[in-house]
């Protein structure tokens, strides 16, 4: 099959991840999580000052205490920070608000975007998800989609998981967060999540996985014929 690029943004709990996973491995594509390296910022800072997160909100301090080298990538597309797999540390939900402050800050995403096209120019066929992939880091993929649900079906989703994961949690207090973030991610000065008019829409609030996997099925069917 010809090798193609794609590019998933979308709001946060609307399943990309858990789609681009599935499709690089029907398609053989490498996927990139983008969201895993503004976590790893975040972890950074949270393991080595002793869980002082408030420093984090301080750009300046950020910018002066961090290298973009202390990340790498595995062959299986696996953030490594300081050459280790943290990937089971980074979905914690005070990175995840944490990662939130180091996105919005301009060098910060100029290194990680840097580094994510530098990494797409050596290897082409390969699935990003994120925020901004659709706009700016993989701007020239074969395939760019933007996938929505609406915020209370993300809020349920996401309740009927923690159950199943057995934590308690508010659904209220579940769509707050989704609200909020959001809010930071559509509202943000430096490369804001939204839809480019290139992109295709899907929205997922309606649809079972099956049915959201077998639409970016036939998308890249429709490409790769098009190749
Ligand atoms: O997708 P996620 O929840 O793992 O992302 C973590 C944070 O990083 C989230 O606040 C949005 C931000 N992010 C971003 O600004 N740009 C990306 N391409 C991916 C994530």
């Amino acid at each position: 099959m010809k090798k193609i690029n794609i590019a998933i943004d979308g709001p946060s709990g609307v399943g990309k991840s858990t789609i681009s996973n599935f499709i690089s491995k029907k398609y053989g594509l490498k996927f990139i999580n983008t969201g895993s390296f503004y976590r790893a910022v975040a972890y950074y800072f949270y393991e080595k000052y002793n869980k002082n997160l408030e420093l984090i909100a301080n750009e300046q301090f950020v910018l002066d205490n961090w290298k973009i080298e202390y990340i790498s990538l595995d062959e299986n597309g696996n953030v490594l920070l300081q050459n280790k797999n943290v990937s089971d540390k980074l979905r914690m939900d005070e990175i995840s608000w944490w990662a939130s402050y180091v996105s919005k800050y301009k060098i910060i995403r100029k290194q990680i975007v840097d580094f994510l096209q530098a990494y797409a120019a050596k290897n082409k066929g390969i699935i990003m998800d994120g925020r901004d992939t659709t706009s700016v880091v993989l701007k020239d993929a074969e395939l760019k989609i933007f996938l929505w649900a609406s915020p209370e079906i993300r809020a349920k989703r996401r309740l009927k998981q923690n159950k199943e994961l057995g934590y308690s949690s508010d659904y209220e207090q579940l769509l707050n967060e989704i609200k909020k973030r959001d809010f930071q991610d559509m509202n943000r000065e430096h490369d804001p999540l939204y839809k480019t008019e290139d992109s295709v829409l899907i929205d997922s609030t309606d649809l079972t996985f099956e049915q959201v996997t077998e639409k970016v099925s036939s998308l890249i069917d429709e490409r790769v014929k098009d190749e």
